[in-house]
């Protein structure tokens, strides 16, 4: 469904920084892209809707083409974007004006406008919220209405870039629940993240790598068998624990079963 062939980019010439990656991603799927700081994860997202194009390759979604631009417009609709910042996502006074806001770019009907925003907010859980300042709401509220404002947009695939990374523990496993929960409903989730135990949550892993896909495959694999320091990366808790009960075993699936239920709603 969104597809990268050979996609190679750059900013500065002689230093790619994707370096010819091919992968698709289906429908319904919830991917985890992991990598030390600066090995290209945002510059693949920005790649995947068009607000990078590539400089050779092709980046396609639905068969649409980011470089062509009459398709782009069609693309940039299906795809969400939440970023790490909760504090640069607003531009209005209240969180039903930021909804709203986002809803008249993409011409949507008036009278269907607060429908919309409604269930948005349900869906994170911030109804009630609709004439609060966004400025005045914790970082884990105001990433919630950033998540309602990209919803209510119904979009098919949502991309969080370090969504979770300025919010505290509580703050994050909420966010994963939202994630979690919007991807049983049958969304799909592409969850840029640094933290591990979140990229262990999710049903395929891609690790980034001097340029390359150095990974693709299942979250749990990924631990057990690759040397993640050499990627400048953590073992989740869950991993470092398991190793110290049963050092010769490979996580089982109830332990991944168990590791993933930890992120669903209670
Ligand atoms: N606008 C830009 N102009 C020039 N170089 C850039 C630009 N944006 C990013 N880069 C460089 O491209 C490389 C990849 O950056 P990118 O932001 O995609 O990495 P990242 O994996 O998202 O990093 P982080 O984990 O810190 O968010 C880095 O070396 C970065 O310095
Ligand atoms: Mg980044």
């Amino acid at each position: 469904m969104l597809r990268f062939d050979q996609v190679f980019f750059y900013y500065q010439k002689r230093q790619p920084v994707i370096d010819h990656i091919s992968f698709s991603i289906e429908e319904g799927e919830f991917v985890a892209i992991v990598g030390a700081n600066g090995c290209g994860k945002s510059t693949l997202a920005q790649l995947m809707d068009g607000l990078l194009l590539p400089r050779g390759g092709r980046v396609t979604y639905r068969g649409l083409d980011t470089a062509n631009p009459a398709e782009l417009a069609m693309i940039r609709e299906q795809i969400g974007f939440v970023f790490q910042n909760p504090e640069n996502q607003f531009i209005t006074a209240s969180v039903l004006d930021e909804i709203i806001f986002g809803l008249e770019n993409i011409r949507v009907p008036r009278e269907e406008m607060r429908a919309r925003a409604d269930q948005a907010l349900r869906a994170v859980r911030m109804e009630g919220y609709e004439d609060a300042a966004p400025h005045q709401l914790s970082g884990g509220q105001k990433q919630k209405v950033a998540i309602a404002a990209v919803l209510a947009m119904r979009p098919r695939i949502i991309i969080f870039d370090e969504a979770t990374s300025m919010l505290d523990p509580q703050g994050r496993k909420e966010m994963l629940s939202i994630m979690h929960e919007l991807h049983r409903q049958g969304m799909t989730i592409i969850h840029i993240t640094h933290h591990m135990e979140e990229a262990l949550s999710a049903l395929r892993l891609l690790l980034i790598h001097q340029g390359r896909l150095e990974y693709d495959g299942d979250p749990a694999a990924f631990f057990d068998t690759m040397a993640v320091a050499d990627y400048e990366l953590e073992l989740p808790f869950a991993v470092r624990l398991h190793r110290t009960l049963a050092p010769q075993a490979q996580l089982s699936a109830d332990w991944k079963e168990m590791l993933r239920s930890q992120w669903s709603m209670n």
